[in-house]
């Protein structure tokens, strides 16, 4: 019998474990402050730089065009917060985003308007994508920022940044794209999506949680969220979490080798899950059947309540919906606006995979989620 069968991968991962081996010395010996101009700093420094031009490779950006926060939260509160005051408000004073962000974002956005700018929630189609048409009627000369994320942490569905990129410069605004569900998964290269600012998340791709950043166009300047020390050339200040940047630095090399590997196995994996699941009568998936990542399903079992299936499926850990939203009773924000009535979007669970599921466990996923909805039918 297993243990678990961890299919919640959108919400955090486990490290891996050549990553975890890679940190430890930097946790017992080497523990020096990479500031400090003594033997043991400089060793540490020379790995950080080492663990900046691994996650620059697998973005293909410059290594000093990386910066490194406890995550993407941080990160998203550093460009909205810090590109917004460093504005002339009078000039351009408006923000687009899309109604199906991550709170990070959505909730950065509502402070925002607190404090006079105005912000355009995009909805989106029943895919889950945005009417691209309807951005370009709503950007104009007074538009700074558009955010929108790469890939939807409940649904999958990938917008398609290069185009909306291409608005959002046309009209002299900046491109801010939340890519934390994306890196370490997909391929995401900066110069190509043309982005001004991308955001990742080091605990979404199998490195440790509180180790994040994003990527900043060299052009680009912002104003500080955190002032202290001058860390990350006066951008983020407080002393350099070593461990966590040599563990992302890690989890990035890993990826950029593995990556095809990786995404044609889960995929396998996903596409098992998926079709079995949808033999089921009245079951479907939500969001856009191909422009999506490979790794997450998101499934409506339509006369069951997905909080009741989860607690039915015991040692199978699942999601229904966010679980940064997980202590709220209200359907998921990216369901309804994707058109679901409140009663399916809590009848949808979103499994989410990564490259340690086996296909031991989709099969006993596929068992269990069966003889729970059939006890239910009857
Ligand atoms: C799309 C997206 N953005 C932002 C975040 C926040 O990430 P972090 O936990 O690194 O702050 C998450 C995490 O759930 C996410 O899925």
């Amino acid at each position: 019998m297993l243990e678990y069968v961890y299919l919640d991968n959108a919400s955090t991962t486990k490290i891996d474990s050549q990553v975890l081996k890679e940190m430890i010395p930097f946790m017992s010996d080497l523990y020096a402050n990479s500031s400090s101009s003594h033997l043991m700093g400089v060793k540490v420094k020379k790995e950080i730089v080492h663990a900046r031009e691994c996650v620059a490779n697998l973005l293909n950006s410059e290594p000093k065009e990386i910066y490194f926060t406890s995550g993407a939260t941080e990160a998203i509160n550093t460009i909205l917060k810090g590109v917004t005051s460093s504005a002339d408000k009078s000039v351009r004073s408006q923000i687009i985003t899309v109604a199906t962000e991550h709170s990070a974002v959505l909730n950065t956005c509502k402070h925002l308007e607190e404090i006079g700018f105005e912000v355009i929630y995009l909805p989106v189609l029943e895919s889950g994508l945005i009417d691209i048409d309807n951005l370009r009627n709503v950007v104009s000369d007074k538009t700074l920022i558009i955010s929108v994320m790469l890939a939807n942490n409940e649904t999958g569905v990938i917008q398609n940044i290069e185009e909306i990129t291409k608005i959002a410069h046309h009209s002299g605004a900046l491109m801010v794209t939340d890519a934390t569900q994306a890196v370490g998964k997909i391929p995401v290269d900066v110069k190509d999506l043309d982005v001004d600012f991308l955001v990742f998340s080091g605990h979404k791709f199998h490195a440790p949680k509180g180790i994040g950043g994003f990527y900043c166009k060299l052009d680009n300047n912002f104003t500080p969220l955190i002032h202290g020390g001058g860390q990350e050339n006066n951008k983020r200040s407080g002393t350099l979490n070593t461990p966590g940047i040599i563990g992302i630095g890690k989890c990035a090399k890993i990826s950029l080798n593995q990556m095809d590997q990786d995404s044609e196995n889960i995929t396998k994996l996903r596409n098992r899950l998926e079709r079995e699941l949808l033999s089921i009568e009245g079951t479907f998936v939500n969001g856009h059947s191909t422009e999506r990542l490979h790794n997450i399903t998101n499934i409506c079992f339509p006369n069951i309540e997905a909080d009741v299936l989860i607690g039915m499926l015991r040692n199978i850990c699942v999601s229904n919906g966010s679980a940064c939203h997980s202590e709220l009773i209200e359907p998921s924000h990216v369901l309804i606006e994707m058109g679901l009535s409140s009663k399916d979007a809590f009848s949808s669970i979103r499994f989410s995979l990564s490259k340690y599921n086996t296909e031991e466990e989709i099969d006993y996923t596929v068992y269990k989620v069966k003889e729970v909805v059939s006890n239910f039918q009857i």
